[in-house]
């Protein structure tokens, strides 16, 4: 039999108890044997995934913010959880990104315009950003952001953020 069928059999198993648990009263009993299988079937199941592919360990992905230019013209960057926006584009030679100040705040060249769908999702802006943000470059508009001021997390995995004309 092959694999991924023999990882299967336990779902098949798992369907088969719930018929029968819709058939007769002992439904307590089955709920733990239905429960007993999925959580068997999902290891197997696992375990047939290639070592290389990426279903393989969600652990070691990271997330990635897209960086958009003025000419529509996009680029991809990994960050490390944690890592600032700022500081991945700055690894990956994103233009625009100038980030004078490495990230301390006194600069505004990291200044970028966040997608009105993922506004929501960021932390909110503190008060020495939003001070920063009255010196950028580039006209302020109520998705600017500073990049060094965004932390990258799982739930930011495809940020999009736009680069400004200028920086300077
Ligand atoms: S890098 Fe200077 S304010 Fe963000």
């Amino acid at each position: 039999m092959a694999a991924w069928a023999r990882a299967n059999a336990p779902w098949k198993r798992a369907m088969a108890a719930i018929i029968a648990a819709s058939e007769n009263s002992e439904s307590m009993e089955a709920g733990a044997k239905i429960r007993s299988s999925m959580g068997e079937a999902k290891l197997n199941l696992h375990n047939t995934i290639p070592s290389n592919h990426p279903a393989r360990d969600t652990e070691s992905r990271v997330p990635k913010a897209v960086f958009i230019q003025t000419d529509g013209s996009e680029t991809t960057v990994d960050a490390a959880r944690g890592e600032s926006a700022m500081r991945a584009a700055v690894r990956s030679n994103v233009d625009g990104i100038l980030a004078e100040c490495g990230g301390s705040l006194t600069c505004s060249t990291c200044h970028v315009y966040v997608d009105e769908g993922w506004l929501a999702r960021l932390e909110p802006i503190e008060q020495d950003e939003a001070e920063m943000l009255e010196y950028t470059a580039a006209e302020r508009r109520p998705n600017s952001r500073l990049s060094c001021q965004i932390k990258m997390r799982d739930e930011l995995d495809g940020l999009r953020l736009a680069v400004p004309e200028c920086q300077l």
